[in-house]
């Protein structure tokens, strides 16, 4: 069996997509406006750069490059001022059961992150040495819902796309794996992320009989 696995970081294996949205309504409200809960599901899986443009759009602010810089650079320190409390409880649950099986069975599984941060969450909350290959933002330019992180991390594998079952819990995301021709499992509700393979409430609602099944196919 030559499958392997892509996880996404924020929202699948960790919750910080609640720190990033306190973060960025903090930067919202200091502007002088506000964000919702259902605005922050169009920010999902998307890069700071283009976090903030939307973010700025809806609130119909304008800012000069050197202001746009300041408040990505605040925006990120506020958001690691979470990031620096978080430990090995963070981990969903269910998550560790997932990656047990896979390592216990040698199918090599990959980190495909949106995040910057990503490498610094990994390690506060003890999975770094676990992943094979660990794709973040440093390492690509092109933003989901553009496939390139997924197709990184499927080289870095040495996998071909078709072999390569994705982990996601954004809209951005599942169409990342979808333009990728990856078997995309969406973690999250049926409404938002319709366009995946599969769908799952989380982690704890997947089955070792699932995972064994999607792995063999
Ligand atoms: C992930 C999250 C987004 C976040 C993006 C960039 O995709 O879902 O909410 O904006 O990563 O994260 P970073 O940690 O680099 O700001
Ligand atoms: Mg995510």
């Amino acid at each position: 069996n030559n499958r392997v696995v892509i996880f996404d970081l924020d929202g699948v294996i960790v919750d910080t997509a609640k720190f990033h949205f306190l973060a960025w309504r903090k930067l919202a409200n200091d502007l002088g406006f506000d964000i919702t809960e259902e605005q922050n599901e169009e920010l999902k899986g998307v890069s700071r750069v283009h976090s903030l443009n939307k973010i700025l759009k809806w609130g119909e602010v304008e800012l000069t490059e050197a202001e746009f810089q300041k408040q990505m650079a605040l925006k990120n320190e506020n958001y690691l001022s979470y990031v620096e409390k978080m430990d090995q409880e963070e981990i969903l649950p269910g998550v560790t059961k997932v990656l047990d099986h896979l390592t216990e069975n040698n199918v090599p599984f990959a980190l495909g992150s949106a995040s910057k941060n990503a490498p610094v969450i990994l390690k506060k909350i003890g999975l770094y040495d676990r992943f094979e290959a660990i794709v973040d933002g440093n390492d690509v330019s092109k933003a989901k819902p553009d496939p390139e992180v997924f197709l990184v991390a499927a080289d870095k594998l040495r996998a071909s796309a078709a072999n390569c079952i994705v982990f996601e819990d954004s809209v951005a995301g599942v169409r990342a794996a979808n333009r990728a021709n990856m078997l995309s499992i969406g973690i999250g509700s049926r409404n938002n992320l319709h366009e995946a393979d599969y769908v799952f409430p989380d982690f704890t609602e997947i089955s070792i009989e699932f995972i064994e099944k999607i792995l063999r196919n």
